[in-house]
């Protein structure tokens, strides 16, 4: 199994290309299976999520043509299976957003129910009943939910709880269905928005998206069209980090810098002194130490809980004290006791974390426990002393694009060893 080996590098310096969003390709390579004709989506990131959502869509025979410079061409319209199963679903829960999409279409659709994971049960029952509001029958049996429908009907549903991945399923079925849908206390995601503008492109009637309102009007048919992935806010943030904690000076560029306002500010109050444009965000500490701050991850527009774990890792080598609560997933501290091998002084009281900054902290061998605390362990390795070992990386694999070569070239030393 790979591992990261992350030596102590000296302030990052230089400019890094921000690939195409994680969370908004697999919503949309979903998409795909509403079209008439073909799809040609652009700037997907090469990822194991992405793989596993192609290979999801090829068993179901849908015709891919990937060519290398990230353009996918989709061809949905000889589908002949309307399964997701258990093999895929447990790599990857966001196979959760073919349900809504296979059932519009097809009438049809068999998912296997995602499980727990390492950062907290992540029940689906939102896009159950948002199904069955809208006409579905559903059963939940053998681990597997298995919906039918002649044509679903619009209908109004309030989220009990802001979902992103159930806000996309709703919207993506509701596009097809008999009338119109409103979805109320949708997600607001950027990612959401994306979604909602490819829908658009191949001919759905939608209002709202990135509001907490959303009213689509069902059409009888979709076609293919063209569309390009918004870039990853949360590899931007990533690499911002990154920079911080080494007290460098970093530009990231493609990238889309509205949307990392909360995190902009957060980082601003840390001691980084941003500018930015449309498309990219630079980075300079001018050498100095980052200051803690405290965090309150909620959903968009709010601070991201994807980004928690990052933040984790700068608090604990930043000057004072400061806390991170999580008020999104209940279990997502799993960094926490991996940093503390590294030497971070971190304690943990229900959802919030209290971290005091520490001068240095140590290299060990760690072990990354889901894609976003992976993050976090690397960005301590650049600025630990000695080597540190990162073992699973393969939750690292899933979410960021060539991250070595990307930190390489800006100067971290850091090396996958096979
Ligand atoms: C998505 C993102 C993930 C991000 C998360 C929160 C994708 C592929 N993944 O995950 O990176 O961390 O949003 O921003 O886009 N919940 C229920 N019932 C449901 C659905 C959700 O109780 O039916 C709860 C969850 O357990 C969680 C909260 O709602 O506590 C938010 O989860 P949700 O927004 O659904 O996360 P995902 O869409 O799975």
């Amino acid at each position: 199994m790979d591992k990261l080996q992350i030596s102590t590098s000296g302030p990052l310096k230089g400019e890094v290309n921000i690939s195409g969003a994680k969370n908004a390709s697999l919503p949309i390579l979903a998409a795909t299976l509403l079209a008439d004709g073909i799809m040609t989506i652009e700037n997907v990131p090469h990822l194991k999520d992405v793989t596993t959502m192609l290979g999801l869509l090829g068993r179901m025979g849908v015709e891919l043509t990937v060519d290398e410079s990230t353009h996918i061409d989709i061809d949905p319209t000889r589908i002949q299976r309307f399964v997701a199963p258990y093999d895929l679903v447990k790599t990857m829960r966001a196979s959760i957003l073919v349900l809504g999409p296979m059932l519009a279409r097809y009438g049809e659709a068999e998912v296997s129910l995602p499980g727990g994971c390492a950062i907290g049960s992540r029940p689906v029952n939102l896009h159950i009943e948002g199904l069955q509001r809208m006409g579905a029958q559903i059963s939940v049996e053998g681990g597997y939910i298995r919906a039918r429908a002649k044509r679903l009907k619009g209908a109004t549903i309030n989220l009990d709880i802001v979902t992103v991945t159930g806000t996309e399923n709703l919207l993506m079925a509701a596009t097809l269905a008999e009338g119109t849908t409103v979805i109320e206390n949708a997600a607001r995601e950027p990612e959401v928005v994306d979604l909602a503008n490819c829908l658009i492109a191949m001919g759905a009637k939608i209002e709202g998206a990135g509001s907490a309102t959303i009213r689509i009007q069902g059409v009888s048919s979709l076609q293919g069209c063209r569309y390009r992935v918004l870039p990853d806010r949360i590899e931007t943030g990533t690499f911002l980090v990154a920079a911080a904690m080494t007290r460098g000076h970093v530009k990231t560029k493609n990238t889309c810098a509205h949307e990392l306002d909360a995190v902009l500010l957060k980082l601003q109050e840390a001691g980084a002194d941003i500018s930015r444009g449309e498309d990219w965000i630079e980075l300079d500490m001018h050498g100095q130490r980052p200051r803690a701050v405290d965090i309150h991850t909620a959903p968009y527009p709010a601070f991201p809980t994807d980004m928690q774990a990052q933040f984790t890792a700068l608090n604990a080598v930043a000057e004072g004290v400061g806390t991170i609560t999580e008020t999104v997933f209940e279990n997502r501290f799993m960094h926490a006791q991996e940093l503390r091998r590294m030497g971070a002084d971190i304690s943990l009281e229900h959802n919030t974390a209290i971290i005091r900054g520490v001068e240095k902290l140590v290299a060990a061998p760690v072990m990354a426990t889901d894609l976003r605390a992976s993050a976090s362990l690397i960005v301590a390795g650049l600025v630990a002393e000695g080597d540190t070992v990162v073992d699973r990386i393969y939750h690292l694999d899933r979410g960021y694009e060539c991250i070595e070569e990307k930190l390489q070239a800006l100067g971290a030393r850091i090396r996958r060893i096979h």
